[in-house]
C-alpha cells in the first residue's frame, strides 16, 4: 500500500484485498488497545460494507469470540424496518453479525420503528449509557458517495449547518427519505474513523474533497478535516486516480 498526504487524514491506497484486511486490522488493533471494556464499533451502509462483511466471514479473521466482545451498531440508518433490504443494520446483522453468532445484547440498532425524532433521542440515550458523555464510537466505519456525502450527511442538509451540538440526529434527505445519522459533533467524538471508498466512480468526489476548496456544507466528507488526526481513508487506485 502507498500513502498520500492529506489534511483530511491518512490516505492509504491499495487493492481491495489490502484495504479490506487493513480495515479489519485497524478495528482489531483499536479494540486490543482500548482501555475500557465496552468497545463500540459502528459499521455503515452502502455496497462496499456488504462486500467487506462477506470477506470477513469467509476469511475467518474475526472469530465469534472476538466479535462477541464488541458492541455493534451503524453510523447511520435509513428510517426503514430492520427487515428491509435497505436497512444498514439489517444488512450488517444478516451478513456479519448472524454468521458470527454475535449475541443480541451486543447489537445496537437505531430504533427505526419509532418516529425519527424519538428514534434519534433514544439512540442518543443508549450511546450515553454505552459510551459515556462526550464519546461516540471507538471505531466508526464510513463510506463516501459520488456526491461527497458520508454517513447520511448529504450536501445542503440541515445537520451539516447545525447539529445542535448533538452527536446523533435525524433529517429528511430530498429524494432519499428520512435518515438517522451520526452528526459532525458525533464524528469528532469518535476514537477512530475508517472511510473506505473504492472505484473510478469516486475519483471526482475524492478529488473535490481532498483538493477542492473547503466547503463542508456542500462537500460533506470535508467535515473529517476537523478530526483528521483520527481518520484513515482506505481507497483503491481507481478512486485515487485524480489525487
Ligand atoms: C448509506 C451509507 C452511505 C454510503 C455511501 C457509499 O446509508 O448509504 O451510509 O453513506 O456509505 O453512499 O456507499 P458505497 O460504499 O456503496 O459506494
Amino acid at each position: 500500500m502507498r500513502e498520500i498526504k492529506s489534511e483530511y487524514g491518512q490516505v492509504l491506497v491499495g487493492t481491495k484485498q489490502e484495504l479490506f484486511e487493513k480495515a479489519l486490522e485497524l478495528g482489531q488493533q483499536a479494540r486490543s488497545q482500548a482501555a475500557h471494556s465496552r468497545f463500540l464499533w459502528a459499521l455503515t451502509g452502502g455496497g462496499t460494507p456488504k462486500e467487506w462483511y462477506q470477506w470477513v466471514v469467509a476469511s475467518h479473521k474475526l472469530t465469534p469470540a472476538e466479535a462477541a466482545g464488541i458492541e455493534w451498531t451503524v453510523s447511520d440508518e435509513r428510517h426503514v424496518l430492520l427487515s428491509s433490504p435497505d436497512s444498514n443494520f439489517g444488512n450488517a446483522e444478516r451478513q456479519l453479525l448472524e454468521p458470527l453468532a454475535v449475541p443480541t445484547d451486543r447489537r445496537h440498532p437505531w430504533m427505526v420503528a419509532w418516529p425519527v425524532a424519538e428514534a434519534a433521542e433514544a439512540y442518543r440515550r443508549t450511546l450515553l449509557i454505552l459510551a459515556g458523555p462526550g464519546r461516540a464510537y471507538d471505531v466508526c466505519f464510513l463510506g463516501m458517495g459520488d456526491d461527497c456525502h458520508t454517513a447520511s450527511l448529504f450536501p445542503g442538509t440541515p445537520l451539516l449547518s447545525d447539529d445542535g451540538g448533538l452527536p446523533f440526529g435525524g433529517q429528511e434527505v430530498p429524494g432519499k427519505g428520512w435518515r438517522l445519522t451520526i452528526t459532525p459533533t458525533g464524528l469528532r467524538q469518535c476514537g477512530l474513523i475508517v472511510l473506505m471508498t473504492l472505484g473510478a466512480g469516486k475519483a471526482e468526489a475524492l478529488q473535490r474533497v481532498m483538493r477542492g476548496s473547503y466547503d463542508p456544507k456542500n462537500v460533506p466528507s470535508q467535515i473529517l478535516k476537523t478530526c483528521a488526526d483520527r481518520v484513515v481513508w482506505l481507497v483503491d487506485e481507481a478512486a485515487a486516480a485524480k489525487l
